[in-house]
């Protein structure tokens, strides 16, 4: 039996690959060259199935000019915000993606960010590279003590609950919006909140842990930064677009803000260089999921997603919304 055609955008971990090559007929990204949505649609030619990734910015045009060879699409990556889900649909492309592998990771960098921009760990280890630690000072530089200050959770999915989890170990108190208030069951004693905006009101530190939506892009702003309690830390493991980059600057550079830790960025690679510039933000390049561990397993998942549809059952992960 011919085994079914992919087209593969990015080059994956090692074992996913040797998994890719036993199943399928799959042209491979060997170089992983980085490619624009028309080098996509012509390396569909003749496929059955397209595995992509967060940089393949999938818009209405590119699936619609995808071959009708093509017939499903599956997302190395748990968000789905650069496929254009309405017209896969419309076109009755089945679109899958990677959930629940990835929230420990990125969980963890979600910890990593808020520790390392409560601690100034950005400038701290800068002043080892850069040799201007002097010594040891009683006065300074300080940074923010985390027990008895309140999380804030944006978004309390699989990734948002981990990062609580994590937290209270931290000594803080959680508080969360989601669009569905959790069972108490699973709150983790966090406080709920009906409105994002009382949420920021309470939020010492704030998590950015939703998808970005048409609701949420945007939605972290000059007006809503103003509702954060003075001195209040932000971080970001969710996507750049949840947060206009001009406020949070802004903010960070008059001081309104303590800190903020960032991993994902608008328009990332190329993120506003301002933020490079100062001193209170602790960056990471988008590493939420980037370990060993995890890439693999979203390259299995994604693969237990292709097995299924092309054996003709259903999909484990598919994108409904
Ligand atoms: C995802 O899977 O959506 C992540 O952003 C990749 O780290």
């Amino acid at each position: 039996m011919s085994r079914p055609r992919l087209f593969v955008t990015r080059k994956l971990p090692p074992d996913v690959e040797a998994r890719l090559e036993r199943d399928y007929d799959a042209c491979l990204n060997a170089d992983d060259r980085l490619m624009d949505a028309w080098d996509i649609v012509k390396g569909c030619k003749d496929r059955d199935g397209l595995l992509a990734t967060v940089t393949d910015r999938l818009d209405a045009p590119a699936i619609e000019a995808l071959p009708s060879s093509i017939r499903i699409i599956a997302t190395f990556s748990v968000g789905y915000d650069h496929i254009d889900i309405k017209a896969a649909k419309a076109r009755g492309l089945t679109v899958t993606n990677t959930p629940g592998v990835l929230t420990d990771a990125t969980a963890d960098i979600a910890l990593l960010l808020i520790l390392g921009a409560a601690r100034g760990a950005g400038w701290g280890e800068a002043m080892i590279r850069q040799k201007s630690w002097k010594n040891w000072a009683p006065s300074g530089p300080l940074g923010i003590h985390l027990s008895g200050k309140r999380l804030g959770i944006l978004g309390m999915g699989r990734i948002g609950q981990a990062v609580a989890a994590r937290a209270q170990a931290f000594g803080l108190k959680i508080h969360y919006h989601n669009r569905q208030r959790l069972p108490v069951s699973e709150e983790q004693d966090a406080v709920y909140h009906e409105t994002p905006e009382s949420l920021f009101a309470v939020s010492d530190i704030l998590s950015i842990n939703c998808a970005s939506t048409p609701e949420t892009r945007g939605i972290i702003n000059a007006r809503t930064l103003s509702l954060l309690p003075k001195d209040a830390i932000l971080v970001n493991t969710a996507r750049g677009d949840i947060v206009e980059d001009d406020a949070l600057i802004e903010a960070l550079s008059s001081g309104r803000l303590a800190a903020a830790g960032l991993d994902v960025y608008a328009g990332e690679p190329d993120i506003d260089p301002r933020y490079r510039t100062l001193p209170n933000t602790f960056l990471l390049p988008h590493l939420g999921s980037a370990t060993h561990e995890t890439r693999n397993a979203m390259g299995f998942c994604a693969l237990d997603n292709l097995d299924a549809f092309f054996a003709g059952k259903r999909v484990p992960n598919p994108v409904t919304a």
